[in-house]
């Protein structure tokens, strides 16, 4: 039984795609007042995240302790939760971190309990050093692996419930054992299914569309998860950020932000704060989009909306723009229909004669009025 948060994907920010392992909880708490002072609270990002990094060391009882850049975490939530924020933090199921910190193997009653009394309210639980354990118990027997890792899962999702704080549980064992097959059933609010981002259209856009197929396994509570996003980076364009927050949203994804928010640009916050987008991806029926048509590097992609409405996602995946036939026969459904350009704030009605033209590297992203 999962605990119930999460009715729509979570939004908020996370220390890792832009401050790694140099992360401080100064860096912590600019993000939280990044998030309010920029708006992003009020647009849905509450989520304040602490990625990998933070661990000390276990003391005598098996308690784990925080390291030196986080000298006070219940002083940290308290501010967080001042802020009408919530507060996240990451550990992993094997000994040690991706990073070499200290994980949760063998602790994990103790660790569940040391977060809820921290005032934790996600968790993201990153495979790591597990992987090793995985394969000196299983060898190369695939179904044990899938069942050894999943009982890792479920055991920290049990120590969650034991706690008693309601925690966002968010598996991060990279897609792999079909997580989101048996994800919901061990505890997660969201799982993985790829290898991490990063700043880069090709990475971005190559986890993005691949998505196609897992929409069967999303909904309220349960959401698959093609990781952080990139937005205000600097490794994309304009257009290519735009993409990446449409994908994002058609698929459900989770919104979390992984840039600095203390120094963002009026395009980069556009991006993120864009009302009707974010509105896509929280719709409350939780629909995740999935691909209607494509050739070669041109998609489209459509999503339902609770009161019967539906988005449409052009996609250019190629170098130069590209017209799309408004004729083509997915569409013809939908001609005489209002839509609303989500980019550009324009209104279009689709007819045979509709200018759909999309930049290289770009989305026309329209939603039903
Ligand atoms: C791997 C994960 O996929 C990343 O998102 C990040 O959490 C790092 N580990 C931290 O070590």
């Amino acid at each position: 039984q999962r605990s119930n948060v999460s009715a729509t994907p979570p939004m908020g920010w996370n220390s890792w795609n832009h401050f790694a392992e140099k992360v401080t909880e100064a860096d912590v708490r600019a993000a939280a007042d990044a998030l309010v002072s920029s708006g992003m609270r009020d647009a849905g990002y509450v989520y304040v995240n602490i990625d990998d990094t933070w661990e000390g060391k276990r003391d005598a009882q098996g308690v784990i302790h925080t390291n030196d850049k986080f000298p006070d975490m219940k002083g940290l939530a308290d501010y967080v939760h001042s802020k009408g924020l919530k507060l996240g933090i990451y550990s992993s199921p094997g000994p040690s971190t991706c990073a070499g910190y200290e994980g949760s193997y063998g602790h994990e009653d103790e660790d569940a309990r040391t977060y809820a009394a921290w005032g934790i309210d996600y968790l993201k639980y990153d495979q790591c050093s597990f992987g090793d354990i995985i394969e000196q118990q299983a060898g190369g027997d695939q179904d044990k692996a899938a069942s050894i890792q999943r009982a890792a899962y479920e055991k920290m999702h049990q120590a969650i419930m034991k706690a008693g704080r309601p925690m966002v549980y968010s598996f991060c064992q990279y897609g792999l054992y079909a997580v989101w097959q048996w994800g919901p059933d061990a505890g997660a609010n969201l799982w993985r299914t790829t290898g991490d981002i990063s700043d880069h259209w090709d990475r971005m856009s190559l986890i993005g569309f691949d998505q196609d197929g897992l929409e069967k396994f999303a909904g309220p509570g349960h959401w698959n998860d093609p990781d952080m996003l990139e937005i205000g980076n600097g490794g994309m364009t304009r257009s290519e950020y735009e993409v990446h927050m449409s994908l994002w949203a058609m698929l459900s994804a989770p919104l979390l932000a992984g840039n600095d928010l203390s120094k963002m640009t009026p395009e980069t916050k556009s991006i993120l704060m864009n009302r009707d987008v974010i509105a896509v991806d929280q719709d409350p029926l939780g629909h995740q989009a999935k691909r209607l048509w494509v050739e070669g590097p041109m998609e489209i992609w459509g999503k339902d909306l609770s009161g019967g409405r539906r988005v449409i996602a052009y996609f250019n995946r190629g170098e130069a723009a590209f017209d799309f036939d408004p004729r083509l026969s997915i569409l013809a459904p939908l001609h005489g229909v209002r839509f609303k350009d989500l980019w550009s704030g324009n209104t279009i009605v689709l007819n045979e004669k509709s200018r759909l033209l999309v930049p290289r590297h770009g989305v026309l992203l329209l939603r039903q009025q």
